[in-house]
């Protein structure tokens, strides 16, 4: 990766650009510098090779050296940080390498169904750290789920392209006022039924809507309305057919 070929914006300048060549993560990067005093947001780590990823719920985030995608950057901790990321990752996709990504609500990108990025949010003190994983030139993938900018061009893509439009897109996400509207238009399940991992189990229903928290807003198989932030959910399918016993729709 060439660091050179990386374009600032006025927040992510390019001295707060910390580059690496390997490092078991950059999430875990960040919060060092956040430990050892960092305070202003800005700063983005990215490492060519990353060998310990952590993606949410700990789960293990794996990528391949030069191919991948792999970074974390400090921002402000501003209200739906995730919903902004997302939209940031879904556009840069489609201005940059043509590809119409849709949002898997709460952290997935998703391209013809199959899973292109994955993005990670946690908290220092008082600033977010924010961890996106994106498989860019990958031929071939682990798992039959995902998918790669190269895979779906058929060409090669630049890394250093991609992060640079993500960078400034995310920089005027920071502070554009109709983010759930936008994001409503990438969502990746309008109209259809849900299966919601959370914490205390799973929770299936038919989707209404996002709301204006990012919350996703569904009729459960009871019957009964229910919400769950972004944060709540570990993970959410689309289902196919309305498996529901007991609604009245
Ligand atoms: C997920 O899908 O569960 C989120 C994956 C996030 C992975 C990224 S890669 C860059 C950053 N460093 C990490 O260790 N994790 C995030």
């Amino acid at each position: 990766m060439d660091v050179d070929r990386i374009y600032g914006s006025s927040l992510f300048t390019k001295e707060k650009f910390l580059f690496y060549k390997r490092l078991p993560s950059t999430q875990d990067r960040a919060k060092e510098l956040i430990k050892n005093g960092v305070r202003r947001p800005g700063y983005v780590i990215v490492a060519d090779e990353q060998y310990r990823g952590r993606g949410r719920f700990r789960r293990v985030w794996s990528s391949r050296k030069g191919e991948s995608l792999t970074f974390s950057f400090i921002t402000e901790k501003i209200p739906l940080l995730s919903m902004r990321t997302a939209l940031s990752v879904a556009e840069t996709l489609e201005e940059e390498c043509g590809l119409r990504a849709e949002i898997e609500w709460p952290n997935d990108i998703v391209v013809n169904g199959r899973k292109i990025c994955g993005i990670l949010i946690e908290t220092e003190r008082n600033l977010a750290i924010i961890g996106v994983g994106m498989n860019v030139n990958e031929t071939v993938l682990p798992l039959e789920s995902a998918t790669s900018v190269r895979i779906e061009t058929g060409i090669p893509a630049s890394r250093e392209a991609i992060l640079s439009l993500f960078l400034s897109i995310f920089e005027s996400n920071l502070t554009r006022e109709n983010i759930m509207d936008c994001v409503r238009e990438y969502l990746s399940f309008m109209d259809r039924y849900v299966e919601i991992e959370t914490e205390n189990g799973v929770v299936r229903g038919e989707f209404i809507n996002l709301g204006e928290d990012g919350e996703i807003i569904i009729r459960t198989e009871s019957g009964s309305i229910a919400s769950f932030l972004p944060g709540e959910a570990k993970r959410m399918h689309k289902l196919t057919a309305p498996l529901l016993a007991g609604t009245d729709r």
